[in-house]
């Protein structure tokens, strides 16, 4: 079991780790490699038998193939399970990069079609800046129309997705949506997302940092996949990235147990999430760094 937290005012709650769907549809140009079908298949039922009972993905996801991939196991599972939250996006034509509310409608009707469901419980507005703040929020233009699929109750929430962090904070600030997604901008080697997090959370806007490994570089290593969010990673990146894996220096902690029991207490104990705070305040009682045993070999 994971633990759950209120997505902002939605009224959802959500488990702190979930599913991004955007490689398993298979899209080796953005990737850098394919993900067959029967991958998928087995990663998503993989997932629904997990404690992860959150999905995201996209309309632009392989162009439908993943909405159409969950879809597919959605129908062999009987649903979307109680208690699960599944989010899409709402998207540009990407043929044709048409980013109007006509297209937008087309798009929603697309993923309730795909994924085999009569209503969508979180949908983002995906990617704005393929367009301009003025036509996205324009009366009769892509945020209209998803707000007007609210009204209706096809869609259940209302978010925005996208890049540039000046940019969400605008869509943000209308007070138009309910959650925002952010991504490759608050990891280990960017957190330009720092401001966007700080000032939805104050407005109880539901946050989520999707590629925590800047889309796979500071999961598999710089050497094994030198890109960062989808293109080549600069060396810059690349040197910082190798800083980084040459940080730890302890290898391994020795603990001693006596009784069976201790194994699997002693693998809880050591995945126990520890909130940052703790730390400075355990520093300050560690003591002076004395060795009592300092002067037996002298
Ligand atoms: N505009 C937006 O709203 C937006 C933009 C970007 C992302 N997102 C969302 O965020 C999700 C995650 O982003 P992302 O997939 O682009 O990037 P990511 O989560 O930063 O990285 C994914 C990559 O990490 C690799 N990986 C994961 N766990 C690993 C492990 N234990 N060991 C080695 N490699 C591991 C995966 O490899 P394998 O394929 O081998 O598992 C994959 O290549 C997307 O699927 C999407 O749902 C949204």
């Amino acid at each position: 079991m994971l633990p759950r937290r209120p997505l902002g005012a939605t009224g959802l709650d959500v488990v702190p780790l979930g599913l991004g769907c955007a490689a398993l549809g298979d899209m080796p140009e953005t990737f850098a490699y394919a993900v067959p079908e029967e991958r998928a298949l087995q990663t998503l039922h993989a997932a629904f038998a997990s404690p992860i009972t959150f999905l995201d993905t996209g309309a632009s996801y392989g162009d439908g193939e993943s909405e159409r991939r969950i879809g597919m196991v959605l129908r062999e599972i009987g649903g979307v399970p109680a208690d699960f939250v599944l989010s899409t996006k709402a998207d540009r034509d990407l043929r044709t990069g048409e980013f109007s509310g006509e297209q937008f409608k087309r798009s929603v009707e697309r993923s309730l079609r795909l994924l085999g469901l009569d209503r969508l419980q979180l949908v983002f507005l995906h990617d704005p800046e393929h367009s301009t703040f003025e036509a996205v929020m324009a009366a009769g233009g892509p945020a209209d129309v998803l707000l007007r699929f609210k009204q209706d109750g096809i869609i259940e929430h209302v978010g925005v997705a996208g890049g540039p962090i000046d940019m969400l904070i605008h869509y943000v600030q209308t007070g138009a949506f309910e959650a925002v997604i952010t991504h490759n901008r608050y990891t280990l080697l960017n957190q330009s997302a720092a401001p966007l997090i700080e000032m939805a959370a104050q407005r109880g806007i539901g946050v989520l940092n999707a590629a925590p490994y800047g889309s796979g570089l500071l999961a598999k290593g710089p050497n094994a996949y030198p890109r960062y969010a989808y293109t080549d990673a600069p060396e810059e990146l690349v040197e910082r990235a190798r800083a980084i894996n040459a940080i730890p220096r302890i290898t391994s902690t020795i603990v001693g147990m006596t009784r069976p029991e201790r194994i699997q207490e002693t693998l809880e104990l050591a995945a126990w999430p520890i909130p940052d705070e703790l730390w400075p305040r355990l520093e300050a009682l560690a003591g002076p760094p004395v060795d009592p045993e300092s002067v037996r070999w002298r």
